[in-house]
């Protein structure tokens, strides 16, 4: 095996707070360590079109507190054909470029999973999404932050639904995970989460109303994650309209909101821990790896078991919100 010399990182999917934390992370720890760094710009795009420049330590300057991504980011169609992976690998080849780091979510992941295996390329990815759907690691980067933006949210929202004595369901992003909902929900102390993880076994608002989920309540929050086997917010809410006329029903939906604004102390702290780890790892000649940490250490969780779309909800939080919201 090579070593490696000079390596390309880019940012991929839906951005998320913290990615320009784990640029700085990962370009100064190469830079550290010997290394040459690349920046590719908009993604899997950029290797593609060849958008790709030297970086120093000065590129990453001042970045560390800024959401989104100074690389831009994309989600390339191109990228999941044969054709346009091999143009990808013939620029890398041209620039010198002999590893690449990924930071991005599921579907980024599983783009370099395909790249490394078709082109035997060392790539290391960083799990960045608000989505927290990546196993093997306790949070993903630009979770924490999303989260944190729901709660200022939903305290306003609860101000308002006080006052009316409402019932309002909030949508969160999450795309077919339910981590932002739930643990939103605790954080919020709303009365519920409705998350696919559970749409499939029972029917969450029946359980909620029969479980007399307003009791002494005269206003009740109730956070859904956005997914097509929920159906989302406006769903719960035609249905109460319709089944539950008593309640006086709004919808808020957060949106894009979610995934902008300053990373938190967690987030910038998650996103230099794992990208110094990215180059440890390339070092020891690890390939096709995502960084995780679990417990507060890092771990090396092959892309496989990354992408597989299998971290569990924890049933323990589950009851937690239901115990705490009587
Ligand atoms: O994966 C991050 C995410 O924000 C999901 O929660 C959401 O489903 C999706 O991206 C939205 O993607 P886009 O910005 O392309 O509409």
């Amino acid at each position: 095996m090579s070593k490696v010399k000079c390596i390309g990182i880019l940012t991929s999917g839906g951005d998320a707070p913290g990615m320009n934390a784990a640029i700085r992370a990962v370009t100064r720890a190469a830079i550290c360590n010997g290394l040459a760094v690349k920046g590719i710009y908009r993604g899997y795009k950029g290797l593609i079109t060849n958008e790709i420049s030297e970086f120093q330590t000065q590129n990453v300057s001042n970045i560390i507190q800024q959401g989104g991504t100074i690389l831009k980011t994309a989600r390339c169609k191109e990228f999941t054909t044969p054709e346009g992976r091999k143009l990808a690998y013939d620029n890398m080849q041209a620039q010198g470029i002999d590893a690449l780091v990924i930071i991005g979510g599921d579907g980024s992941l599983t783009g370099a999973r395909i790249f490394a295996q078709e082109f035997d390329v060392p790539c290391i990815g960083l799990p960045g999404t608000i989505d927290n759907d990546l196993y093997g690691t306790d949070t993903t980067i630009g979770y924490d932050t999303a989260l944190n933006t729901i709660l200022d949210a939903v305290d306003k929202i609860r101000d308002t639904a006080t006052s009316h004595e409402r019932l309002f369901f909030i949508e969160v992003m999450g795309r077919d995970a339910g981590f932002l909902a739930l643990n939103g929900a605790i954080a919020a102390g709303a009365e519920a989460a409705i998350i696919p993880e559970l749409s499939t076994e029972v029917d969450q608002l029946q359980e909620l109303i029969s479980n007399g989920f307003r009791k002494s309540k005269s206003s009740s929050i109730v956070l859904v994650a956005e997914s097509e086997i929920t159906g989302g917010a406006m769903h719960y809410a035609e249905r109460v309209k319709k089944e539950f006329p008593q309640y006086d029903v709004r919808v808020s939906i957060l949106g894009h909101v979610q995934r902008g604004g300053r990373p938190t102390a967690h987030d910038r702290i998650l996103a230099s821990r794992m990208g110094v780890a990215a180059i440890d790892a390339l070092l020891e000649g690890q390939r096709n790896v995502m960084i995780g940490i679990q417990n507060n250490e890092v771990v090396y969780v092959p892309f496989t078991r990354a992408i597989k779309n299998d971290k569990p909800i924890d049933m323990n939080l589950v009851r937690v919100l239901r115990e705490l919201s009587i």
